[in-house]
């Protein structure tokens, strides 16, 4: 058994840690969450502290670092963790690119012949106005860095994409990170997330899953950080598998490699499947995916915590890593995503974590003065559950959901429909 680190402390901190600890390994966490400290020990330190962590992973002798969210891998984390010597799964800076610009991961896709839609990139109001009517199709705008997925809008008219334009170009709606604006012909056909583990050479998958980034039910209203994923995607066939394997996933890992910058970590490959069952690239994280992460680790059938070790040893080979279907339901805060409501008491969560099949993960949880559970805003719980088949799963979570009550909570009653009536 071995010793964890997770940095981090959201829904995807909590469910790899939850798994990790499942298989018996001892979980630490900074700064973790109240999920995180019912298995493991919780460690004050914030993410944005490099110096801190390494101290904190040696001292506790961790035999591996997991960074969770993409600001600190962007800023170099996982390069300092390295020099320090202590184990990291995460990709350096180098290859946080991929993440970090949009404009570069164009430019890459581009080089590699690896599908993607046709782009522009621009630094001024001028050349984008005049690369907006390019596009028979109102273009998508997307802001270069990194924007807490509010940087891109899907445009359905011209005027649309220009107002877009000059909320990055001239609005400094993005700050840096608009200053380049990526114009994008905009693909049709169903999204799928794919995950990668890789040792920088090798690659074990994960299910392909699909989250739901609205609020609103049928897909309506602003977008959030994801209601909800599930996971196995239909769409995904074996047929689409191969073709992303070939065409996206091995000249990525091939073309950083050759770059001087393996990627050692897990990629994270947005894929629209069009109706041909082609695979293109909308975009690449460098690190799991929150909400999809939390069904993907409760449905894996294959042990977590020696893949992400073969993965750092360079010892990973190429496989589709199984899985059981899962889906999880996110419960939002009051207001959100316009804004956030905190400190509102949640009751239930021991009935509901009772559901066969059903775990609970915690994304916006905090401990209230009188030691009870409370809302910190935001997204606030993933009621994730497994089962044979999907729904059975959705029926778990929408139970044990039942159990749940909170002042304002926000759900989506149909998380998973259209997949698990296929
Ligand atoms: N070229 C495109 N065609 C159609 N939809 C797109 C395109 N690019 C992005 N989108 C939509 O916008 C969403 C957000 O874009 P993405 O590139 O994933 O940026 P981020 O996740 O950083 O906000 C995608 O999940 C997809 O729904
Ligand atoms: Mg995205």
């Amino acid at each position: 058994m071995a010793k964890f680190l997770i940095i981090g402390g959201g829904g995807r901190e909590h469910a790899i840690g939850w798994r990790l600890h499942a298989e018996g390994h001892e979980v630490h966490a900074a700064p973790g969450n109240p999920g995180l400290a019912e298995l493991g020990t919780n460690h004050p330190h914030p993410v944005g502290d490099p110096a801190a962590l390494v101290e904190l992973a040696k001292t506790l002798e961790v035999d591996l670092v997991v960074i969770g969210p993409e600001q600190p891998l962007v800023d170099g984390l996982a390069d300092v963790m390295r020099e320090a010597g202590v184990a990291v799964f995460g990709p350096s800076a180098a290859a946080a690119r991929l993440e970090a610009s949009k404009a570069e991961s164009k430019t890459f896709m581009a080089a590699h012949g690896i599908p993607t839609a046709r782009h522009v990139t621009v630094t001024s109001l001028d050349e984008g106005l005049a690369a907006v009517r390019t596009f028979e199709v109102p273009p998508v705008v997307k802001a270069d860095g990194l924007a807490a997925g509010k940087g891109v809008t899907v445009a359905q008219t011209h005027e649309e994409a220009e107002d877009a334009l000059r909320a990055c170009l001239q609005g400094g709606a993005f700050g840096e990170a608009g200053a380049t604006v990526v114009l994008e012909q905009r693909l049709t056909g169903q999204e799928v997330s794919f995950f990668v583990i890789s040792d920088g050479t090798h690659a074990a998958t994960l299910l392909p899953a699909q989250d739901h980034k609205r609020i609103g039910e049928g897909d309506t209203g602003p977008n959030t950080g994801g209601m909800g994923a599930y996971a196995p995607a239909p769409i995904f066939t074996d047929a689409v598998r191969a073709k992303t394997m070939a065409r996206i996933v091995a000249p990525t890992l091939a073309g950083l490699r050759a770059q001087g910058r393996p990627f050692v970590g897990v990629l994270f490959v947005g894929l629209m499947i069009d109706d041909a069952g082609d695979p293109w690239v909308v975009e690449y994280n460098v690190r799991f995916g929150d909400p999809e992460t939390q069904p993907l680790m409760l449905g894996l059938q294959a042990p977590l915590g020696e893949t992400l070790l073969a993965a750092v040893d360079g010892t990973l080979t190429d496989q589709a890593l199984p899985g059981t279907p899962a889906a999880t339901v996110v419960m939002a805060s009051a207001g959100y995503p316009a804004s956030s409501h905190k400190g509102d008491r949640i009751e239930g969560l021991e009935a509901a974590g009772k559901t066969p099949g059903v775990t609970v993960f915690h994304a916006g949880t905090r401990g209230s003065a009188q030691g009870e559970l409370e809302t910190a805003g935001g997204r606030v719980l993933g009621v994730c559950a497994s089962a044979d088949a999907l729904d059975e799963a959705l029926r778990r979570a929408y139970a044990a959901i039942d159990q749940i009550r909170f002042d304002g909570m926000q759900f989506r009653r149909d998380i998973g429909r259209r997949a698990s009536l296929v």
